[in-house]
């Protein structure tokens, strides 16, 4: 049986051998981040995929962010360690069900929280990512806009932009929202004057009591950066085990444990090893008219993100 250092080298050995490029979500776990060559929130990898030089990329996250990896790459082959790594959301909403809504709000501009399905990408207008939502929302030349799928996030950008009217749907992440004022309640009881950081798809009665609302990166580079020592962190439990081992001499205690996400934590060092090897995963394949129609939302995320 080999240890976790020994697996972790011949991934290494075997990427480069192989021209193979691993991008790592920050959800996901430390052994698997540290052997990969960009790690980050979905905006960062993104815009890390499209610049990818390797002829093989292995997306270490969810489903939908190896499907953003392939419509940036289509040359490339893209792979997915562990096929069963989806996205809760991102499989609320589908092509015909927006289709139709869109028939309803034919002056609104489709912004799509990149937690969709490529499928989906391809009615839609403009991408955003947790991290650039206000930020692209503010930018985009309507007033209008029609905010998919995630309800919480838009709820977050409608409260930072009271100009725009934005039309939002029931969808969103179950884990996330899962986090109730009361979960709130009691974090600060256990720890009193710890800074609460949270996901902005946790629910507007949450981000309302936070001390900041931003992305996993947004989350980490705060903590981080930041002269405070204690830290209740609102976002995937993954992120309060990354934070307290990059600042030991911080205390970083998790909201809830209700806050795991089975999907991201499907993946394992050893689906990266098998993926590597060339003996498991599962190769993206999506047409070319879905690559060339999803493109044009994720490179207008990316130009309005610039
Ligand atoms: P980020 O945009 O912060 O990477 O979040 C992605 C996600 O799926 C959070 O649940
Ligand atoms: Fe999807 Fe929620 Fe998991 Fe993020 S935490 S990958 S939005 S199910």
């Amino acid at each position: 049986m080999k240890t976790i250092a020994e697996i972790q080298n011949e991934i290494l050995r075997l990427k480069k051998e192989k021209d193979i490029c691993i991008l790592a979500h920050s959800y996901q776990a430390r052994e698997i981040l540290e052997v990969a060559d960009f790690t980050g929130d979905s905006y960062k990898l993104s815009v890390d995929a499209a610049n990818v030089k390797n002829q093989n990329i292995i997306m270490s996250g969810v489903r939908f962010m190896a499907e953003t990896c392939k419509i940036l790459s289509p040359e490339k082959r893209v792979f997915l360690p562990n096929p069963d790594a989806g996205c809760q959301m991102a499989d609320q909403m589908d092509k015909e069900l927006i289709s139709e809504v869109k028939k309803q709000y034919p002056d609104h501009t489709v912004v799509a929280y990149i937690n969709t399905t490529a499928d989906l990408k391809t009615i839609c207008d403009v991408c955003v990512t947790s991290s650039s939502a206000v930020d692209i929302c503010k930018k985009i030349d309507n007033d209008k806009l029609l905010f998919i799928p995630d309800c919480n996030l838009g709820a977050f950008v409608q409260k930072q932009l009271p100009d725009k009217s934005l039309k939002l749907l029931s969808g969103g992440c179950p884990i996330h929202a899962c986090v109730n004022p009361d979960d709130v309640k009691k974090a600060r009881e256990l720890h009193p004057g710890a800074e609460l950081l949270v996901h902005p798809e946790c629910k507007p009665e949450v981000c309302e009591l936070a001390d900041y609302v931003g992305s996993t990166s947004g989350i980490m580079n705060y903590a981080i950066n930041s002269d405070k020592k204690d830290f209740i962190i609102g976002t995937e439990i993954s992120i309060q085990e990354h934070l307290q081992y990059i600042c030991p001499n911080k205390n970083f205690y998790y909201l809830t444990n209700k806050l795991i996400c089975p999907n991201m934590r499907t993946t394992t060092l050893y689906d990266l090893y098998h993926c590597v090897k060339g003996e498991s995963g599962e190769e993206i394949i999506l047409s070319d008219d879905t690559i060339r129609d999803a493109k044009k939302c994720i490179d207008e995320m990316i130009r309005l993100g610039n």
